[in-house]
């Protein structure tokens, strides 16, 4: 019987990998598609915390990460065993935890949450009156804390990739424009950053805010995240003048290697089921994992 391939990409994968995929999205609407996908076989065209996530939604399929090396800073920044204690040391909080995690780092965490639904699902336990403590990502965290007024403990992780993101860069691209200038940017950058910008959000919701755009159609509007997303937001709007965000002056560098090991070549080889086989976690594990994501997927649907 021929085998069912489902192959998933996000949307900072190269473009020709976003074309071999049936599905590309955020980590939002990737995990829900791994869930509900009729597949044996599925490629995630990601890092390795997007496979282990649709691995654990999706425990018959075989989950496959094309390149093992797929991690993210956010995942190798974080002690487990260091989490665990700080974790304890807060008895009486919520543990939100972001989708940017292991397994076993989501098994301790009452909820997870991506970037999509981060904003709603932490005002929905303040008014419950909850008190929540935030990891792993330190930026996205305090990015909240000053938005809301929140006084969340955070755990301190950075995204390698965004953390370079400059106030002093981006001032003078920003300055260097003679018409109107837009910025929006990612809650993984840092909280200088994310005061000037226009808009702070996902990658999806970045892209919503690109296609909406109704301003003036001579702005140049500076993109704070990682350069795949560039290709999206052009096929949605080739009218504009869309630019990556500068990491220092004259730098476009602002490029994940984790999201870049998705060669067309290992794609097509994890079509053919060779690659890193999420089979390393023990049900255990992946119940204990399941319980907060699916609180999440409960929540945003
Ligand atoms: P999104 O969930 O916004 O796609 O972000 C994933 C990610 O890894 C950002 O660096
Ligand atoms: Fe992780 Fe940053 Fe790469 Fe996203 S861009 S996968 S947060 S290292």
């Amino acid at each position: 019987m021929t085998q069912r391939v489902v192959t998933l990409a996000h949307y900072y994968t190269q473009p020709e990998i976003q074309q071999m995929a049936d599905k590309v999205g955020d980590s939002l609407e990737l995990s829900l598609f791994a869930r509900e996908a009729e597949a044996d076989i599925i490629v995630f065209a990601g890092v390795r915390f997007m496979a282990e996530t649709a691995k654990i939604l999706n425990p018959n399929a075989t989950v496959i990460l094309p390149d093992a090396g797929s991690t993210c800073s956010l995942v190798t920044q974080t002690d487990v065993a260091a989490l665990k204690t700080w974790r304890e040391s807060y008895p009486d909080h919520v543990h939100v935890s972001y989708i940017n995690s292991s397994a076993e780092h989501k098994a301790l965490s009452d909820w997870i949450v991506t970037s999509r639904n981060v904003d709603d699902i932490i005002a929905h336990l303040y008014e419950q009156g909850k008190k929540v403590i935030f990891s792993p990502d330190r930026n996205m965290g305090a990015y909240l804390n000053y938005q809301y007024g929140y006084d969340m403990p955070l755990w301190s992780a950075v995204c390698e990739v965004h953390d370079k993101f400059n106030e002093a860069a981006l001032n003078e691209a920003l300055g260097a424009v003679n018409g109107e200038a837009y910025l929006i940017a990612h809650p993984e950058s840092p909280l200088p950053v994310l005061k000037r910008a226009d808009y702070v959000g996902s990658t999806s919701g970045m892209l919503n805010w690109v296609k909406q755009f109704s301003g003036n159609p001579e702005a140049v509007i500076f993109v704070a995240t990682e350069d795949g997303i560039l290709y999206n937001m052009g096929l949605a709007r080739p009218d504009l003048d869309l630019r990556q965000a500068p990491i220092y002056a004259g730098c476009q560098c602002n490029s994940c290697p984790y999201m870049k090991m998705n060669t067309i070549e290992a794609v097509k080889r994890a079509q053919q089921g060779i690659g890193l086989k999420i089979d390393y976690l023990t049900p255990a594990q992946m119940d204990a994992a399941r319980l907060p994501i699916e609180r999440m997927l409960d929540f945003s649907q």
